[in-house]
């Protein structure tokens, strides 16, 4: 009963697999390898853009923070919804990464924003004022930080307006294959063809080890990005291991499959939960993640069984054992159906 996270999932054997194959002699480094080459054109080949800047590193913040690096200057503002990431959760790594730029939150609790939202908070920046921020690019979540997902509608209306007030958009996909399994659309449908001009491509938490690509549809990006992954430390000596998994990963659509699994997890996880009377669901569910309200008494019941997520309010003290939490549950691509039945069950069963 383990739905804390999805960074709390295995690696995939068949990713482990492709690490101990390209564990063999020495070869050359810091990217220049031939498995680096073969996964980079693999990344260009799904994004349908042969052209691309693709730049394999570590961490999701890595990618976010340099291509926020890319696109903003120091005295921009980014806007992003309120839940976003890189503004609760990456310790002020983008304001570093573009020397000073801010984040302007927006957007309502279910961490999307829509494209009059935006166009209201960019209009609040005015371009003769010099001493506000700049107007700078505007970075979205898909899967949300909710769990919601944006429709490829509600994408094309946001990079209207981003076209239109000459701004970059950028998409933070850490959970790119689950929001791309759920709407049965490309890698390229959910970005470039709907005016994403960068995307962090995400791979940990959908059964790599450690790997994101850093997606840019223009080429002339690419030097920048490479000197700002040297400055921020971020260049890796033994790339092959990067490059292993990302190769194994979007190999025979593995990365679609996995992510196809956690979401139908998470649809069961769902299902079983919605008919038991006073739970209720906070966010319409996109992908893998679902926000819970449940009464204390059944989130004691689920932790005292074993069970492991996100209680909100982080906290089950509390003299009132009806007082709604809220729960985050996520599901990795190796949830099993028995943990999702046991964890329905014990939530059900649960007594005053
Ligand atoms: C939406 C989102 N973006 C980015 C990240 C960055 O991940 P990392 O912890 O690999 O830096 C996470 C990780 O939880 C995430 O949920």
């Amino acid at each position: 009963m383990k739905f804390a996270s999805d960074n709390n999932g295995p690696v995939h054997p068949k990713i482990m697999e492709a690490l101990v194959r390209a564990n063999d002699g020495a070869v050359p480094s810091y990217g220049t390898d031939a498995l680096t080459a073969a996964a980079v054109e693999k990344v260009r080949e799904v994004f349908e853009a042969p052209n691309a800047a693709v730049f394999l590193v570590p961490t999701g913040t890595a990618a976010n923070a340099l291509l926020l690096g890319c696109l903003a200057r120091p005295w921009d503002t980014i806007f992003s919804a309120q839940f976003a990431h890189i503004h609760v959760d990456e310790c002020n790594a983008p304001e570093a990464f573009t020397d000073g730029a801010k984040i302007t939150p927006l957007g309502a609790d279910i961490a999307k924003f829509n494209a009059d939202e935006l166009q209201t908070a960019i209009s609040g920046f005015d371009p003769s004022n010099l001493k506000q921020s700049a107007r700078g690019p505007v970075s979205l979540t898909q899967v949300t930080e909710r769990g919601t997902l944006y429709s490829l509608e509600e994408l094309s209306a946001i990079s209207k307006v981003c076209r239109n007030e000459g701004l970059s958009l950028h998409l933070d996909g850490a959970r790119f294959a689950n929001a791309a399994a759920a709407l049965g659309c490309s890698a390229a449908e959910m970005s470039w063809k709907v005016g994403v001009d960068a995307v962090s491509f995400g791979a940990t938490k959908n059964g790599a080890m450690a790997v994101e690509a850093a997606v840019i549809f223009d080429p002339d990006k690419a030097l920048e990005f490479r000197r700002r992954q040297q400055r921020g430390a971020l260049v890796f000596s033994k790339a092959r291991y990067l490059a292993a998994q990302m190769q194994a990963y979007l190999t025979d659509g593995l990365w679609l499959e996995l992510a196809a699994k956690a979401n139908a997890s998470a649809v069961s996880l769902e299902a079983g939960l919605s008919d038991i009377d006073d739970v209720e669901f906070a966010f319409p569910r996109g992908a893998n993640m679902i926000y819970v309200w449940m009464p204390r008494f059944r989130h004691q019941a689920l932790v005292d069984a074993g069970a492991y997520y996100y209680i909100e309010q982080g906290l089950l003290q509390g003299d009132d054992p009806n007082e709604l939490l809220l729960g985050r549950l996520v599901c990795d691509w190796s949830v099993d159906a028995d943990s999702i039945a046991r964890f329905v069950e014990v939530a059900r069963g649960a007594r005053l």
